[in-house]
């Protein structure tokens, strides 16, 4: 197959940066060559190097002087929430039962879930998402369509078949039954066809009996190589509410340990309010917390504590993600824009390189896929993003002043949107053009 060679500044990380100085944590190449083939990187370094290596017939684009990163990461969002975001609602649990459950009843008819999972994967080319992990709706033809379209688009995805049994409207209830033979039915289906993934995925404890937690942790057993997606500590009546229906249980987090749902494997939503010894049970399992910036805000969830979670004796492993619908927006960076603001508030700081690792690597390595994408190794999966800091007039004339990489970052993450996403490659096709 022919070979598209990338030059401009290539830009990627090699561990979690410990400063803003910390210029050991990312290769930076100025003058840099990306050669794809057949989906994946096949050599990357200075240009020159990499031409070198290149066949005749390579076609080559110049994205000079722009910046060229492992495509972004969103660790967490909600296919069947595209039309529930910008709801008006006072908390989550309000949101929930007013706007999101209603919408997420329409996922029974698959061509709507056929027509909104064709929207989602063109947001999040649009914004320079290359991998999403994603909740569907419970109905088993909403995560067909995100599957299907996922494998049209040759995309690297994570998803699952919500599975919730109580506390909603009838139309969004499966059962126990239901819930192990749909989610095992969908990983027959589509588990390793393209870049699937299917992930376990108990909406939280709210939603699932006792008895449905139990058929997930069967499936937990079962497939012990399969992502597990739930949420965690969102909201304070969340909380309360939670530990009501568990009462056996000593806080939130013992709910999921006590079904085998705390693992390494396993992604949680939110976690703003853990106490000191959810959280030291988290970093024991090696469970990773997912902070949705816009959303916690949106919803007025609360302030995720993300540098504490970090700098522990015995720290979290962090994800970064957007939440639609309750966040609101697709692009990874406006979500960490967010992510930056709410540590200020807590008075601290998170700068740009852990931003930008955190989007890429850093949430490749909580979902334990960094050998496949969040870098731009060789033999790694060719997606990528193409950066621009200079998109609109008002970031170009900020990018006049601009004298360090840090800085540029910081500018693309406080002012950029899918304006700055100039391309967005996908297996090593150019897929923002096609959209
Ligand atoms: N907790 C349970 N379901 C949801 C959801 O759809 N969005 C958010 N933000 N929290 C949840
Ligand atoms: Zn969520």
């Amino acid at each position: 197959m022919t070979q598209t060679l990338l030059r401009g500044r290539l830009l990627s990380f090699v561990r979690a940066p410990q400063r803003l100085t910390d210029s050991e944590s990312y290769r930076y190449e100025t003058d840099g060559g990306l050669l794809m083939e057949n989906g994946v990187i096949v050599e990357s370094g200075p240009y020159a190097e990499v031409k070198a290596k290149a066949a005749a017939d390579t076609v080559e684009i110049d994205h000079r002087p722009h910046l060229i990163m492992p495509g972004f990461i969103d660790m967490h969002l909600h296919v069947p929430q595209m039309q529930v975001i910008a709801s008006y609602a006072a908390n989550l649990l309000e949101w929930l039962n007013t706007y999101t459950f209603p919408e997420e009843c329409r996922f029974v008819e698959s061509a709507h879930a056929q027509r909104i999972a064709t929207h989602f994967y063109d947001e999040l080319i649009r914004h320079g998402t290359t991998t999403a992990v994603a909740y569907c709706s419970v109905h088993k033809t909403s995560a067909d369509a995100f599957f299907a379209e996922a494998m049209k688009r040759n995309m690297r995805m994570v998803g699952g078949k919500v599975m919730m049994d109580r506390n909603a409207p009838q139309g969004l209830l499966d059962t126990p039954e239901m819930g192990y033979d749909e989610t095992r039915q969908i990983i027959a289906d589509w588990h390793g066809k393209g870049r699937n993934h299917v992930a376990i995925t108990p909406r939280f404890a709210i939603t699932s009996t006792p008895q449905q937690m139990e058929a997930t942790q069967a499936l937990a057993r079962e497939f012990p190589d399969l992502h597990i997606q739930t949420h965690l500590s969102e909201n304070h009546d969340e909380i309360r509410f939670t530990c009501e229906l568990y009462p056996e249980a000593i806080d939130y987090t013992d709910i999921y340990a006590r079904y085998g749902l705390l693992g390494d494997k396993t992604l949680f939503g939110h976690c703003i309010h853990l106490s000191e010894r959810e959280a030291d049970a988290m970093s024991e399992a090696g469970s990773i917390a997912v902070h949705c910036p816009t959303s916690n805000l949106f919803l007025g969830s609360g302030l995720f504590p993300l540098k504490a979670l970090m700098r522990r004796d015995k720290p979290v492993r962090i994800g970064v993600a957007t939440d639609i619908g309750g966040g609101s927006s697709y692009s990874m960076l406006r979500t960490m824009d967010e992510a930056y603001k709410i540590q200020q508030l807590l008075g601290e700081r998170l700068n740009p390189l852990e931003s930008y690792y955190l989007m890429t690597l850093g949430n490749a390595q909580s979902l334990s896929l960094a050998d496949r994408i969040g870098t731009l190794d060789k033999g790694t999966d060719a997606d990528v993003v193409i950066l621009n800091a200079g998109a609109t007039p008002a970031m170009a004339l900020k990018m006049e002043v601009v004298k360090t990489l840090p800085e540029e970052l910081f500018l693309l993450q406080t002012m950029g949107d899918d304006r700055a996403i100039v391309e967005t490659y996908v297996a090593g096709a150019a897929a923002k053009a096609a959209i």
